[in-house]
């Protein structure tokens, strides 16, 4: 089945940049929050980078005209009936995702297919609260999802090889590189990815550095585009800890342990960029290092 109208489930900080990519790809998009609020907010932010790459020359008014023009911001699931694919971009819990799932299973055409955004959470839970696991698939995209390359394509043991056929497709047409993957925890990148950033906070917790000095270190000395500090603040400190959790009831290694100065600023409400504030103040005109001790 040809994919032309892709739902997605969220407009936050990875639902909005799917929406936006599938749309400059030129599928129909059907995105959907909780709140008119939140809604406003993931589509404001779509239409601010539309905004830029006009003012950046880098496209046409009238090409991000019919980008926006693509994208269809809805409250209710119901408007996901006639999409050929759904893509789940809500936050990282297993219970909300399932409930979710089953809601979309009820509402959504028969023949389409659905996936997972998840970072870590088992793929095949969440399939096999649908009655089609084998059109049901991890599509784990990368933040900023405008901005980097990478789409791991995730088979869950019930995914039919047509089905990986369609996310492979899927993420070709978005100009993605795609590498094919297991429903292990954490599935590639952040198998490898989450124990270095949480060994970077236990570092600053260790005090090898402070954290600009953690951040410049790995920038100028491996050559990584952002430090962990500032990199633990764009994926979110609240996914992150959620990611740990996850990752550290799989393997039950400390490596994976979520380190205290994480939680604490999660129990704050400090999440990163999202929020205005992590392991940086982003409420002035350039990051500013906070003391998490502070
Ligand atoms: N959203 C959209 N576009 C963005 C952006 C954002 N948040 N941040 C930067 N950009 C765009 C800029 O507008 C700019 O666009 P143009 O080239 O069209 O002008 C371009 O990206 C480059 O931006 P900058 O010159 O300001 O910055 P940069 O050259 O330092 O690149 C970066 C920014 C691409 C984010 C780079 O720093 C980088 O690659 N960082 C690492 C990000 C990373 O590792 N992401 C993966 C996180 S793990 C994950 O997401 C998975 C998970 O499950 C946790």
């Amino acid at each position: 089945m040809e994919i032309s109208k892709v739902g997605v489930a969220g407009c936050g900080l990875m639902g909005h940049g799917i929406a936006q990519v599938s749309a400059e790809a030129g599928y129909d998009v059907v995105v959907c929050e909780v709140s008119q609020e939140a809604l406003d907010k993931g589509i404001g932010k779509i239409e601010k980078q539309l905004g830029k790459a006009v003012e950046k020359g880098k496209m046409e008014q009238a090409d991000a005209d019919a980008v926006i023009g693509r994208i269809q911001g809805t409250l209710e699931l119901e408007d996901f009936a006639d999409c050929d694919l759904v893509i789940e971009a809500i936050t990282e819990n297993l219970d909300q995702k399932l409930d979710l799932w089953k809601q979309l299973d009820g509402i959504v055409k028969d023949e389409a297919f659905f996936a997972t955004n998840t970072s870590s959470l088992p793929v095949a839970d969440q399939a096999a609260a649908t009655g089609r696991p084998e059109r049901f698939l991890g599509l784990h995209f990368f933040n900023p999802v405008q901005r980097m390359p990478l789409l791991e394509v995730i088979e869950s043991g019930a995914t039919e090889s047509g089905t990986m056929g369609v996310g492979l497709a899927y993420g070709e047409k978005l100009g993605k590189t795609t590498v094919e993957t297991k429903d292990k925890p954490g599935f590639i990148v952040n198998r490898l990815l989450v124990p270095y950033l949480l060994d970077g906070i236990r570092g600053y917790e260790e005090g090898i550095g402070s954290v600009e000095e953690i951040d410049i270190a790995m920038k100028a000395g491996a050559g990584h585009p952002m430090g962990p500090l500032t990199l633990c603040d764009v994926v979110g400190l609240d996914t992150l800890a959620s990611i740990a959790d996850v990752m550290y009831e799989a393997f039950g290694e400390s490596r994976f342990q979520a380190p205290a100065t994480l939680q604490k600023l999660v129990g704050e409400g400090h999440y990163g960029m999202k929020s205005g504030r992590g392991f940086y103040d982003y409420s002035g005109d350039r990051p500013v290092a906070v003391d998490p001790e502070l």
